[in-house]
């Protein structure tokens, strides 16, 4: 296949996901796309893109846009997704893959019909301090798996408050979730930490008010299909530095990041304890690179680091190879429905709802 040529719609985070494309050797960002279009000119101006849409329609009916990337708000993702995937389109769409489990079943079945691609893209996946570990969990040094923890901490005021009133991520009719906004990054790194599918789900919201439209903190509890367990906590009210917290349990041992993480680009500690140390008072600790990669020159490191760059690479790869993306329809699927479900607990006051398996 030729060069693979991106459009890109949203021009927020979207502007991440057009760095990550142009950097690219065989990917050319070739059109962007914004409702605001002096920010969409602005945008093309800068990154030097030909093509500047302020309807997504016209973007879509650009026959030289092979793949299009998904950043508009959230609950736009879905019907986003959707009609790219119509419009003969490849798709890599920010979190989440959607707000409603209609449409994560149409995005499973117009890729099934069609053979698109479709990545979801949570680039915790590609979190440098995660990778090792994620290995040795799925290989097995762990034993088996029994209890896991995902926490999403970011004190959103440093997004919202410079906001106008009917932005988005506080709007009464859209607000940001927190299980579906920050939320894929605990629910589904977690799952793929443990290597499991969350078959039922139950869930509060703390009560309190906040400043903003959206509930700020959520807790759930997942049961897994192995018989483990699971706790993911997502707060945009706790006072604290921004955290992506995972713990692994299994019967031979133990993973547990620092909740005192730093940036991008700064160094991280990982604890281990294993059977074989029996005895022992204190985890291994592992310092290791936080989210960058560091065989990626850092002049290229994006918003989120490195990150971004690496799963627009995984990503073009399973186009040209015509193989599943790391986080293709199902998979996506299997991590939003499991937000969706807790949320509809936490919303009738914590119950057990079932998540559908996408099989
Ligand atoms: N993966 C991450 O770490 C991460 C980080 C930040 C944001 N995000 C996600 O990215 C998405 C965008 O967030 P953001 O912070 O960039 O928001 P934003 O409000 O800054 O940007 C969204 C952009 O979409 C444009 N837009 C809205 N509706 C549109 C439409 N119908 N057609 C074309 N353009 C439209 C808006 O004009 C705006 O420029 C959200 O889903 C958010 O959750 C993910």
């Amino acid at each position: 296949m030729d060069t693979i040529r991106v459009g890109v719609v949203g021009l927020g985070q979207g502007r991440s996901h057009l760095r990550a494309f142009q950097f690219l050797e065989g990917s050319r960002v070739v059109a962007v796309c914004d409702q605001n279009q002096p920010l969409a000119a602005r945008v093309a101006q800068e990154m030097e893109v030909e093509r500047v849409y302020t309807d997504i329609g016209d973007l879509l009916a650009d026959r030289e846009v092979d793949l299009v990337v998904v950043a508009t708000p959230d609950h736009l993702h879905g019907p986003h997704a959707i009609q790219s995937l119509e419009a003969g389109k490849h798709v890599l769409s920010e979190i989440p893959m959607a707000t409603t489990l209609d449409e994560c079943k149409r995005i499973v079945a117009l890729t099934d019909r069609t053979g698109l691609k479709y990545q979801m893209g949570n680039q915790v996946r590609y979190a440098f301090c995660l990778r090792d570990a994620q290995r040795l969990i799925v290989g097995g040094d762990l034993g088996e798996i029994f209890y896991g923890e995902g926490e999403y901490l970011h004190d959103m005021a440093d997004i919202v408050s410079h906001r106008k009133a009917d932005h988005w991520r506080i709007h009464p009719q859209t607000p940001q979730t927190t299980l579906l906004g920050g939320g894929p990054h605990a629910i589904d790194t977690l799952r793929w930490l443990m290597g499991v599918r969350f078959v039922e789900a139950q869930a509060y919201h703390a009560q309190q008010q906040s400043p903003w439209q959206t509930t700020h903190t959520t807790v759930a509890i997942f049961k897994a299909d192995n018989g483990g367990v699971a706790k993911v906590t997502v707060s945009y009210g706790m006072v604290r530095p921004y955290c992506l917290y995972y713990g692994v349990y299994g019967s031979q041992g133990s993973f547990e990041r620092s909740r005192d993480q730093g940036g991008a680009t700064q160094e991280t500690t990982n604890y281990f304890y294993h059977s074989k140390l029996a005895g022992a008072s204190r985890m291994i600790p592992v310092t290791v690179p936080n989210w960058n990669n560091p065989q990626i020159a850092r002049r290229h490191a994006l918003g989120h680091g490195t990150m971004e760059i690496e799963q627009a690479q995984r990503f073009l790869a399973a186009i040209r190879e015509d193989r599943e993306p790391d986080i293709g329809p199902r998979e996506a699927a299997r991590s939003i429905a499991a937000g969706i479900c807790a949320l509809q607990s936490a919303q009738q006051g914590g119950g057990i709802v079932a998540i559908p398996t996408f099989d």
